[in-house]
């Protein structure tokens, strides 16, 4: 299946004509490969309303007729400017015609009063496929590895708003998966990071985990 990266901690996954898009962060993005207008979708996971993640999530929600899957918060948000939401929250899991989504804790301010900012585990046909959010370390990320066999981590290694490097590389360890894609870095002066450094680090430090590095625009097999 296909895994493209659109910059930040926006990613789309296509496979079997279905498009699924994490946090479509895309009008505001100085290192957006397209324009929102330019991307398909028939279900958005939105981990969190801040605004590099929610971005133009109800613009091509409306435009493809596409479910936007986040906590209730979130959904309600979306739901209200027009958007088809479906929500959902931390620990519950619900089948698509996809496979199912399972909404895992993240630590992270929501960006909607009573909210609470999650990451995605996605079975996506064939693949489980974590998309972590915005988070920090923790360390139920174990528990996430004992539930589910995920394949593929995407994973925040900008640090000031989540976890850098070092936390990332242990995340990876927690997590398990044989694939990890960083995230969530190089936007912006305050998130600068290395993903090459991350790439040595946990290449070096755990047997049998890849990272790959997928630039903005790149589109890689999974
Ligand atoms: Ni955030
Ligand atoms: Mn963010």
């Amino acid at each position: 299946m296909k895994l493209t990266y659109y910059g930040h901690s926006c990613f789309a996954l296509e496979e079997k004509g279905v498009t699924l898009l994490f946090d479509p962060f895309l009008s505001g993005n100085p290192k957006a490969p397209v324009k929102p207008d330019q991307v398909k979708a028939n279900y958005i996971l939105v981990s969190h309303a801040h605004g590099d993640h929610l971005g133009d999530t109800v613009d091509i929600a409306k435009r493809n007729h596409a479910l936007v899957i986040a906590t209730h918060e979130v959904a309600n948000l979306v739901g209200g400017q027009g958007a088809e939401s479906h929500g959902m929250h931390i620990g519950g899991k619900r089948s698509f015609d996809f496979g199912y989504v399972r909404i895992a804790p993240a630590f992270h301010g929501s960006g909607v009063e009573g909210g609470h900012a999650c990451g995605f585990i996605v079975k996506f046909f064939g693949k489980v496929v974590y998309h972590a959010g915005d988070t920090g370390l923790f360390g139920d990320m174990k528990l996430l590895a004992e539930l589910e066999k995920i394949d593929v981590a995407l994973l925040p290694i900008g640090d000031n708003y989540t976890m850098g490097i070092g936390d990332a590389a242990v995340a990876a360890r927690f997590l398990g998966a044989p694939l990890v894609v960083p995230m969530h870095y190089n936007t912006f002066p305050v998130i600068q990071a290395n993903p090459l450094e991350f790439k040595n680090k946990v290449e070096s430090e755990q047997k049998g985990t890849e990272v790959r590095v997928v630039s903005p625009g790149e589109t890689t097999a999974i």
